[in-house]
C-alpha cells in the first residue's frame, strides 16, 4: 500500500483504510473533512503534521516503520498518543470484546464447558492487560515525563529498563486465545455472534502489536538514550 503525504486528502486516508478511524480520533480529528488535505486537517487541530503521519503509516502498512523519524518526535508527544490510546483499550475495546463474549456464550445451547474455558482464559488475559496498562499510566510514563521536566536521574536508582515490562507475555496470551478457539473450540454457539467476536480479537491484536511497538522500538530506545547522556 502506497503510503500517505502531507497533500492527500484526508478522506481518502479513511477511504484507503477504515482501520485508521479510531487512530485519528486518538489525536482528536473527527469526521467532516470536506476537501482538506492530511496537512490542513493536522494544522487546523494543533496537530504535528509529521508525527500523524509516522503513526498513521506505521498502522497502514506494516513494512514501513520510520523508526529514525519517529525517534526524532518528543517523548512527550509519543506518550500523550499511547496514553490515549489506552484510555481507548480500556473504555472501548475491552467492553466491547466482553459484550461480545457474553453474546456468543448466551448462544450456547449445549455443553458450553469450552466457551467456559474460554472465558476464563480472557479474563485472566485481560486482567494481565490491566495490570500492564496500568503500570505504564501511573509509573512509566510520569517517570519519563518527570526525566526530561528535571533532566537528572532518579536518586533511588529506577530506570526505564526497570520500570517498563516486557510485552511478550500479553501478546502471546491474545494469540493464544485465538489460536484456542480456531483450533479447539466445540461449535456450539451462534456462527455470526462468533465470527464478530474473533474478528473483534483480531482487530485489537494488530492495534496492540502496533502500540508495543511503538513503545519498544521508540520510546524506550529515546529513554535509554537520554538516561545515558544524563548519566554522564
Ligand atoms: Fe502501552
Ligand atoms: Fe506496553
Amino acid at each position: 500500500m502506497e503510503l500517505f503525504r502531507k497533500e492527500d486528502k484526508m478522506s481518502s486516508l479513511i477511504g484507503a483504510n477504515y482501520n485508521l478511524l479510531p487512530v485519528i480520533n486518538r489525536f482528536g480529528i473527527r469526521l467532516g473533512f470536506k476537501e482538506k488535505s492530511i496537512n490542513e486537517v493536522c494544522t487546523e487541530n494543533k496537530i504535528h503534521t509529521d508525527f500523524f503521519l509516522a503513526i498513521v503509516n506505521t498502522y497502514t502498512d506494516e513494512s514501513y516503520f520510520p523508526e529514525a523519524e519517529l525517534l526524532s518526535f518528543s517523548p512527550l508527544l509519543i506518550i500523550e498518543y499511547l496514553k490515549n490510546t489506552h484510555r481507548y483499550y480500556i473504555e472501548y475495546v475491552l467492553p466491547k470484546i466482553e459484550r461480545l463474549l457474553n453474546k456468543v456464550i448466551e448462544s450456547c445451547t449445549e455443553d458450553c464447558s469450552s466457551l467456559k474455558m474460554i472465558n476464563s482464559f480472557y479474563q485472566k488475559y485481560k486482567a494481565e492487560l490491566l495490570i500492564h496498562l496500568k503500570l505504564e499510566d501511573e509509573k512509566v510514563f510520569p517517570y519519563i515525563i518527570n526525566l526530561y521536566k528535571e533532566k537528572t536521574l532518579n536518586s533511588d536508582g529506577s530506570s526505564i529498563e526497570v520500570l517498563e515490562n516486557e510485552h511478550t507475555n500479553v501478546e502471546v496470551k491474545l494469540s493464544d486465545l485465538k489460536n484456542l478457539i480456531i483450533r479447539h473450540l466445540s461449535p456450539n454457539y451462534e456462527d455470526n455472534t462468533m465470527n464478530e467476536f474473533l474478528t473483534a480479537l483480531f482487530q485489537f491484536e494488530n492495534d496492540l502489536n502496533d502500540h508495543a511497538r511503538i513503545e519498544d522500538h521508540i520510546l524506550i530506545v529515546q529513554v535509554m538514550e537520554f538516561e545515558k547522556e544524563l548519566g554522564k
